[in-house]
């Protein structure tokens, strides 16, 4: 309907990984920091305005000064608030490491698939108490929100390319990847080399921290959600370089965010039509409804 496309509501909301802190391209409009029945987000969650007037919500998963560790972000919380605000699409990002020769530092992946490897200590579910229920996770990203993301990603890189050509720049053209698959390792510690050829075997293409319980999450909460990656390294699975060490993840960080910038600019105005028009994310909308087990 007209309402639901005013401007006044936040239908897209954004979750800003390690390195992604602020979108301070958009303008700023307020802080809110809603109380969820699971506490309170990783930090309060910045209102923006696009150019249009469109709001949209902004969320650093650890925290704006990156206080939180992966075991810790409180991912119920997180999308409790988001919910609340009316949010019907995620737009995550995470900093990733590559599990495969041809993901470059400074690419970007859309991953369809992910492999759990976190072990079980981060709550990762709004059923845990009285009332059951089995989400399906087979395809565990909105599919239909991640197929319109990577024609849109794909022109915005593109443009990033001809930017950098025309420069003086040496760095090589940021890739994207698509049909991925990313494990969600517990950490904080990285994997050792033999993990890291093991998710190569196990079919992963790139690996991180974050992705889960969120993913789940959004799912129960009927989210549409997609997970915009970006390589920091090619993590400790090639055998004659070394692993990967934080300092080299952060060496990316800053080119990875300010791609990350460009592609929130560029997607969030026709993602918030798209939400409100609704058809795009017609998949995750309902989707409960028959996942909660009757009580006999
Ligand atoms: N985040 C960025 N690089 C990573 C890696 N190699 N493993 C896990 N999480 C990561």
């Amino acid at each position: 309907s007209t309402s639901e496309a005013s401007s006044e509501n936040v239908l897209v909301g954004v979750i800003g990984g390690s390195g992604l802190y602020h979108l301070d391209n958009l303008n700023f409009i307020e802080h809110v920091n809603p109380e969820t029945p699971w506490g309170f987000p990783s930090s309060p969650i910045a209102i923006c305005a696009l150019p249009s007037g469109t709001r949209v919500a902004f969320l650093a998963r650890h925290g704006v000064g990156h206080s939180i560790t992966p075991s810790n972000v409180p991912a119920r919380a997180n999308i409790a608030a988001l919910k609340s605000l009316g949010v019907r699409a995620v737009l995550a990002f995470s900093a990733v490491g590559s599990l495969r020769e041809e993901i470059a530092p400074g690419d970007v992946v859309i991953p369809t698939q992910i492999i759990d490897r976190t072990k079980g200590v981060r709550p990762a579910s709004f059923f845990d108490s009285s009332v059951v229920a089995h989400a399906s996770f087979g395809d565990p990203f909105a599919n239909r929100l991640v197929r319109w993301l990577e024609a849109r990603v794909r022109t915005v890189l593109d443009e990033e390319a001809e930017r950098i050509k025309s420069s003086e720049e040496e760095r090589q053209p940021p890739k994207l990847h698509t049909d991925k698959c990313v494990v969600c390792m517990e950490g904080p510690q990285f994997s050792t080399r033999a993990e890291s050829q093991l998710y190569r075997a196990w079919g992963g293409d790139i690996i991180n921290m974050s992705v889960l319980p969120e993913a789940k999450l959004a799912r129960e909460a009927e989210l549409s959600y997609a997970l915009i990656a970006t390589a920091t390294d090619y993590d400790a699975w090639r055998p004659h370089e070394a692993s990967v060490t934080a300092a080299e993840v952060f060496k990316t960080l800053q080119t990875n965010a300010a791609i990350s910038r460009h592609v929130a600019a560029a997607v969030l105005e026709a993602l918030h039509e798209a939400a409100a028009d609704g058809e795009l994310l017609s998949e995750e909308t309902g989707s409960m409804r028959f996942s909660i087990m009757p009580r006999s």
